[in-house]
C-alpha cells in the first residue's frame, strides 16, 4: 500500500510525472541502443550480393525518379502470407547496396523485392506501356515513354562514384569501365566479358526492350529482372550464432 501511496504523488503532479516518464523512456532507450554499438556488424554476411551493374543502377535511378516506391515496397516481411506470396523474407544484406533503401511504407501494388525472373522482359515492356493490357483491373499509371527516351550512360560513373562514397564497393576498374559496361549489358552482340568478370557471370545480358536503341526501358527492365535474384535461397541458412 505504501508504495501505491507514493505513486499517487507522481500521478497527481504533472511535472514530476513528466520527469519520471522521461527517465524511464531514456533508460529503456539506452538498454536497446547501446548493444548495437558493440556489435561489429548488424548486417549478416550473405553470399551472392554484389553492387548493381551500371545499367541496373540507371534503372534504379529511373525507379526513384518516377516514384515507383510510392506504390511498391521492396521488403518481404517474415509473415506466412507474405512469404507464400512473394518468397523468402527479405534479408538486411539484400538492401546493403541501396542508397537510399527502397523498403517503402505503402503497397498500392505488390512488393517488388523478388519480382526478378517472375515475368518475361516482354511482359514488363507491355506492362510498363499499358498496365491494363495485361492486368485489366490495374491502377498503375502508364510508363510507355520510357521506351522512347534514349540513354547513353554518360553520367552513370558519377552515380556509381556517389554510391562508392556511401560504402558500395565499386572498384576503380568498375568506375573506369562504367559506360562501356552500361552499353554492353543491353547488347548481346557486344564484347561483354569484362562486364561479367567485374559483376559475376550471373549478370543478364540481353536486349531488354527489344529495340535497337538503348532506352530507359532497357535500364528499368534490367533492374526489375535482377531484384531478389542475387541470393540463392536453396543454399542459404540463417546465421544462428547471434
Ligand atoms: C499508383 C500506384 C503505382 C505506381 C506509381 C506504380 N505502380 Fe506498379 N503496380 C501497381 C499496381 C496496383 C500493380 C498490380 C496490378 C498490375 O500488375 O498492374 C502494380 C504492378 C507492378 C508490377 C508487377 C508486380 C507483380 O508481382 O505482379 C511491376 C513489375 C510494377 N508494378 C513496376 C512498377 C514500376 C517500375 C513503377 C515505376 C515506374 C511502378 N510500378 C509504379 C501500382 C503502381
Amino acid at each position: 500500500m505504501a508504495i501505491l501511496d507514493k505513486h499517487k504523488i507522481l500521478e497527481t503532479n504533472a511535472t514530476l510525472l513528466l520527469v519520471f516518464s522521461f527517465l524511464v523512456v531514456t533508460i529503456g532507450g539506452i538498454v536497446q541502443i547501446t548493444p548495437l554499438f558493440y556489435l561489429e556488424n548488424t548486417i549478416e554476411k550473405v553470399e551472392g550480393m554484389r553492387p548493381y551493374t551500371p545499367l541496373e543502377m540507371a534503372g534504379r535511378e529511373i525507379y526513384l525518379r518516377e516514384g515507383c516506391y510510392v506504390c511498391h515496397s521492396q521488403m518481404i516481411r517474415p509473415m506466412r502470407d507474405e512469404v507464400e506470396r512473394y518468397g523468402h523474407y527479405s534479408l538486411a544484406a539484400e538492401s546493403m547496396y541501396d542508397h537510399p533503401f527502397q523498403w517503402g511504407s505503402k503497397r498500392t501494388g505488390p512488393d517488388l523485392a523478388r519480382v526478378g525472373g517472375r515475368y518475361s522482359d516482354q511482359w514488363h515492356i507491355d506492362h510498363l506501356r499499358d498496365p491494363q493490357s495485361v492486368v485489366p483491373e490495374s491502377v498503375m499509371p502508364k510508363y510507355g515513354f520510357l521506351e522512347h527516351r534514349k540513354i547513353d550512360g554518360k553520367y552513370i560513373a558519377d552515380v556509381m562514384k556517389a554510391n562508392a562514397l556511401l560504402g558500395t564497393p565499386y572498384t576503380e576498374e568498375m568506375l573506369a569501365n562504367a559506360q562501356a559496361d552500361f552499353r554492353a549489358q543491353a547488347d548481346p552482340d557486344s564484347d561483354y566479358d569484362g562486364l561479367l568478370e567485374r559483376y559475376g557471370d550471373k549478370v543478364s545480358v540481353r536486349n531488354f526492350d527489344g529495340q535497337p536503341e538503348l532506352t530507359e526501358a532497357d535500364a528499368m527492365v534490367a533492374y526489375l529482372q535482377m531484384l531478389g535474384t542475387l541470393v540463392d535461397f536453396s543454399t542459404f541458412t540463417p546465421d544462428a550464432s547471434r
